[in-house]
């Protein structure tokens, strides 16, 4: 049964119970300021903060390097917390060999074809840093930019707003990018995204999240048996690459197929040509709902051992569902747990890669005086 924790309070006022005494822990309701504490130093003596905070029954951690969520840890139908969020314990390895855990990911989420594009007539190369094509912004993204972290509480909601400005030219990219990432965790523990940026030219915008999540815990093998839905009926095929090949191809009848929610290894191992491609799903689907002002619910996906689910919802027109395929069994994450092949999936909330080289897409484009504001929202049951 999925009971969040929403139910779990209406049902105990209901019955006289003090919602303080569900849940197990003193963390499962209490909001209270953002801590933080030093978590390293960067090579230029740069100081790496780690930013604390829970609501609800969510404790978050997060980095001032890379936005990064070091971890998210949520209560299973028993009231037991876990980290459910892939992740290191230390800077080093984070600066040294992370594949963008927790981060987040800018200027622009995902690929864009041979790093060039064309804008307004006038062409241009950026960096370049997966092949011959430009991956998660370029070789130093957002993910390795130390942001401005300023905590606050506003009601109810505990959060910490992140300050980044991409200088004009950085990694290729024309504009100056003021950039604010607004992390919050509402009393009900879900984790909302809220993001802006505004340019001072002509430039391309892609911002998401690079949470691995595995509801089961970080420490706990593949994600294979999780149950995963997505409301999108049309995805878009790469090439040998990973670069949309422009079309939106449909779903039915492929393992594609999560308008009803099957388990991530069902279709894993069908011998289809993209499934080969990706070594696995590593493919954005374009969402049935398109763009909306505001998030509707798009994913869900849900650990039937520990009961912890989890549904998305976005303002964004597409989700990039990764299924860890390039885990290689080399990373020893925070708990010393190693990675492999399939131990955690990402959904990434965005527009199409490759948008820039791609007119048919939803554009990515941002102008001056125009403010880009995408939101997307992580909410948890049980
Ligand atoms: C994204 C990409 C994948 C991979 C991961 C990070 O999800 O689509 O191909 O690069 O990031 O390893």
């Amino acid at each position: 049964m999925e009971l969040n924790r929403r139910t779990v309070i209406a049902g105990a006022a209901a019955a006289g119970i003090a919602a303080s005494t569900l849940g197990g822990t003193a963390h499962a309701t209490g909001g209270g300021t953002p801590s933080k504490k030093l978590f390293g130093t960067l090579a230029d003596g740069t100081k790496v903060h780690s930013w604390s905070l829970s609501n609800g029954g969510t404790r978050l951690k997060v980095l001032s390097y890379g936005g990064i969520v070091q971890s998210l840890e949520i209560p299973d139908r028993h009231g037991r917390h876990a980290n459910v969020s892939l992740g290191f314990d230390n800077l080093e390895d984070y600066v040294a060999k992370s594949p963008y855990f927790g981060a987040l990911i800018g200027r622009f989420g995902n690929r864009i074809g041979k790093g060039r594009f064309t804008l307004d007539g006038k062409p241009h190369q950026i960096d370049v840093n997966d092949g011959e094509n430009t991956l998660h912004g370029g070789s130093k993204g957002f993910d390795k930019r130390v942001w401005d972290v300023e905590p606050f509480t506003k009601g109810s909601d505990v959060g910490l707003r992140l300050y980044y400005t991409s200088a004009d030219g950085e990694m290729g990219y024309p504009g100056t990018l003021r950039v604010k990432v607004t992390y919050t965790l509402t009393r009900h523990g879900d984790w909302r995204i809220d993001y802006e940026a505004t340019t001072d030219k002509a430039t391309v915008v892609n911002l998401t999240s690079h949470v691995y999540w595995n509801l089961a815990g970080e420490d706990s093998g593949t994600v294979y048996d999780h149950e995963l839905k997505i409301a999108g009926s049309r995805y878009t095929p790469v090439d040998s690459g990973l670069i949309p090949t422009g079309e939106l191809a449909r779903v039915a009848g492929t393992p594609f197929d999560f308008r009803r929610a099957k388990t991530v290894g069902e279709d894993i191992r069908v011998a289809h040509q993209q499934l080969l491609y990706g070594q696995g799903f590593d493919h954005n689907w374009v969402l049935d709902k398109g763009i909306t002002a505001a998030p509707v619910p798009v994913a869900t996906l849900r650990d039937p051992s520990s009961g912890r689910t989890m549904t998305i919802s976005t303002t964004e027109p597409g989700l990039q569902f990764y299924s860890g395929n390039f885990l290689d069994g080399t990373l020893v994450g925070s708990g010393g747990t190693v990675y492999r092949q399939g131990d955690a999936l990402c959904l990434e909330t965005q527009h199409f890669p490759d948008s820039p080289n791609k007119p048919s897409f939803p554009s990515t484009v941002l102008r001056p005086g125009q403010t880009y504001r995408t939101t997307t929202v992580h909410s948890f049951g049980r």
